[in-house]
C-alpha cells in the first residue's frame, strides 16, 4: 500500500465554491475488517486495517453560525447545502452526517462556528468499507484543527460513532471510527471494544490482501442490522450477562438453551470473538495459513449462525475460496451486502482478485469492483 494516493479538492475549486481558499485540510481511511464482525456492540474483540480509499475534507471559517457543505461525490455541480449550528435537523440525506457532527460535538462540549466545508471521497458508499466513518472522521480532524478543539483520537472517535448513532439513527459499534481515528496505513488494529484498549498488528510474513466489492450494497441504518443487535441484547439479558462479550467458548452449553435463534446468534459471537484473539495470536506466529482457516471459519459463522451474509456475497466468498493462491475469504463490515475480503500469498493478489471478480461476474451477472490491491 505504498502508492496511497488521496482524492484532490484544488484551493481554486474550492474557491469557487466558496469565494475563499481552504484553511485545513484533513482525510481519513476507509476500513476493511480482517476478522471480528458484529463483536463490538457486544463488547467484542475486532481486528480491522485500514484501505487505501479515503475521504478528505477541505474547511475555511465563515462568519456567523451558517455551514455550507460541497459533495465531490454526492453534489450536484456547484451546489452547496447549507444549516445553521443549532438548527440541524435529520433526514436530509447525505447532509446529516455533517449536521451529525457539530451536534455530537456540541453534545462532547465542543464549540465551534460556521465553517465552509468541501469533501471528496473514493470509498464506495454502501460497501461496507466505512465510507461514513471515513467522512466523521475526516470532518472532525479538519473542525478539530481549523477550532483548535481539545481532544484526542479516541474522543474523536466517539464523537464520530455519535454522529451515528444519536444523530443519525443507525444503531453502531465503535470499530469503524477506532479503526479510521487511530490506525496507520498497512498495520490492523486489534481493538478490545469495551476497553478501547488498541493494539497494532502485522499480517504474517509473504501475505497480503485482497478485498472486492460485491456490487450489492448494504443498507444498516434500518432493518437487519438492527435486529440482530436487538438479538444480541436479549441474549445477554436471558444469560444474566452485561454484553455477550461476558459468555465465553467454555459457557456456550448454556447459551445452546436460548431459544432460536439467539442460540444461533450467541454461538457466532462468542466464537467470533475467540477467532479474533486466534488470528492475533496466528499473525504474531507468521502462521497464515492459520489466519486464512480462521477467515474461512469466520464467514460459515455469519452465513449459518448470525444470517448477515447473502446469497451473492456466499457466492463471491466460495469462488475465492477455491482460487489456489487464497488462503481464505470472507465477507467483512455489517453484511447483508457489500464487501469480502480474502487473505492472499504475496506477489498474487493482482491475479487472484482479477479471477475471483471474473468468476463473479459470470456465475453471479452481479459487477464486482476490486478495491484492494
Ligand atoms: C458496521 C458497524 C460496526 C460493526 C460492523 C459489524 O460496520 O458500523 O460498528 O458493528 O458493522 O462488525
Amino acid at each position: 500500500m505504498n502508492d496511497v494516493r488521496l482524492p484532490v479538492i484544488a484551493d481554486a475549486q474550492f474557491a469557487r465554491l466558496f469565494g475563499t481558499a481552504p484553511m485545513v485540510v484533513s482525510s481519513a481511511h476507509g476500513r476493511v475488517n480482517l476478522i471480528g464482525e458484529h463483536t463490538d456492540y457486544n463488547g467484542g474483540f475486532v481486528l480491522p486495517t485500514l484501505i487505501p480509499q479515503a475521504t478528505v475534507a477541505a474547511v475555511a471559517p465563515s462568519s456567523g453560525r451558517r455551514v455550507r457543505v460541497w459533495s465531490r461525490e454526492l453534489s450536484a455541480d456547484a451546489s452547496l447545502r447549507a444549516f445553521h449550528l443549532g438548527d440541524e435537523e435529520a433526514g436530509q440525506g447525505w447532509l446529516d452526517y455533517v449536521q451529525g457532527v457539530t451536534v455530537a460535538l456540541r453534545a462532547a462540549g465542543f464549540e465551534v462556528g460556521g465553517f465552509d466545508l468541501a469533501v471528496a471521497s473514493d470509498v464506495p458508499l454502501g460497501s461496507g468499507l466505512s465510507s461514513s466513518a471515513a467522512l466523521e472522521v475526516s470532518v472532525l480532524r479538519a473542525l478539530r484543527r481549523l477550532f483548535d478543539l481539545d481532544f484526542d483520537d479516541v474522543m474523536l472517535a466517539k464523537i464520530g460513532r455519535a454522529v451515528e448513532t444519536d444523530f443519525v439513527g443507525a444503531p453502531i459499534g465503535i470499530m469503524d471510527q477506532m479503526v479510521s481515528s487511530l490506525a496507520s496505513v498497512g498495520e490492523a488494529l486489534f481493538i478490545d471494544t469495551r476497553t478501547l484498549a488498541t493494539a497494532p498488528v502485522a499480517l504474517p510474513a509473504g501475505t497480503e490482501l485482497v478485498v472486492i466489492n460485491s456490487g450489492v450494497a448494504h443498507h444498516h441504518a434500518h432493518g437487519d442490522y438492527r435486529t440482530r443487535r436487538a438479538e444480541c441484547e436479549r441474549a445477554a439479558s436471558m444469560l444474566g450477562v452485561v454484553e455477550l462479550r461476558d459468555v465465553g467458548v467454555a459457557d456456550l452449553g448454556r447459551a445452546q438453551a436460548l431459544p432460536s435463534p439467539l442460540d444461533r446468534r450467541v454461538r457466532h459471537v462468542v466464537t467470533e470473538n475467540q477467532r479474533v484473539l486466534d488470528a492475533v495470536a496466528a499473525m504474531r506466529a507468521n502462521d497464515a495459513d492459520a489466519l486464512g482457516a480462521l477467515f474461512s471459519a469466520s464467514h460459515a459463522s455469519q452465513r449459518d449462525d448470525y444470517e448477515c451474509s447473502v446469497a451473492a456475497i456466499d457466492q463471491l466468498v466460495a469462488i475465492a475460496q477455491a482460487d489456489p493462491a487464497i488462503l481464505g475469504a470472507r465477507l467483512t463490515g455489517g453484511g447483508f451486502g457489500g464487501s469480502i475480503v480474502a487473505l492472499v500469498r504475496t506477489g498474487e493478489s493482482p491475479a487472484a482478485a482479477a479471477r475471483v471478480a471474473e468468476g463473479y461476474t459470470r456465475a453471479s451477472g452481479h459487477a464486482p469492483t476490486v478495491l484492494v490491491p
